[in-house]
């Protein structure tokens, strides 16, 4: 059985009433539902949310250690930790994939979103297809892993 860790930064666990014009109307437990039907049936689909850098960076530190390709929505995080860069870091240079995905297009948005500290250590990026943005990431880990 494989794993995908589906990693979620602040603020999402408030999907379904945050900001539902950008964001739409599901909550991240339909985004569970979703990854776990689309998965294949030999992968598990770990969808986890965190308002907190710290735990963030300590779940890919076990994507490391476990050798588990991570999809990644670093929310605000993205623009400014370069924490979570590092860490992130750690993971695709050990060779492992990190997909940074946006539900939203960031570019499409206020300047402060133009800019990912994430980015250039992703091993690539996927924005902007609302819940898609994941299945579309986990399509590629399963397909390429
Ligand atoms: C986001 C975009 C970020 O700019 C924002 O801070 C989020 C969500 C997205 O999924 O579109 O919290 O990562």
């Amino acid at each position: 059985m494989r794993t995908v860790l589906v990693l979620n930064g602040p603020n999402l666990g408030r999907l379904g009433s945050r900001e539902p014009d950008v964001y739409g109307s599901a909550n991240l437990d339909d985004l569970r539902v979703l990854l776990t039907e689309v998965a294949p049936t030999d992968v598990t689909v770990d969808v986890r949310q965190t308002d907190d850098e710290a735990e963030l960076i300590h779940w890919l530190y076990e994507a490391v250690d476990a050798n588990t390709p991570v999809v990644l929505n670093p929310a605000a995080f993205t623009h400014y930790s370069y924490a979570l860069r590092d860490a992130a870091a750690l993971v695709t240079k050990a060779g492992i994939p990190l997909v940074e995905v946006h539900i939203s297009n960031p570019h499409a948005r206020e300047t402060f979103r133009h800019t990912s500290v994430v980015s250039a250590v992703a091993t690539g990026v996927i924005a902007g297809f609302g819940f898609d943005s994941y299945r579309l990431a986990l399509d590629h880990i399963v397909r390429l892993n």
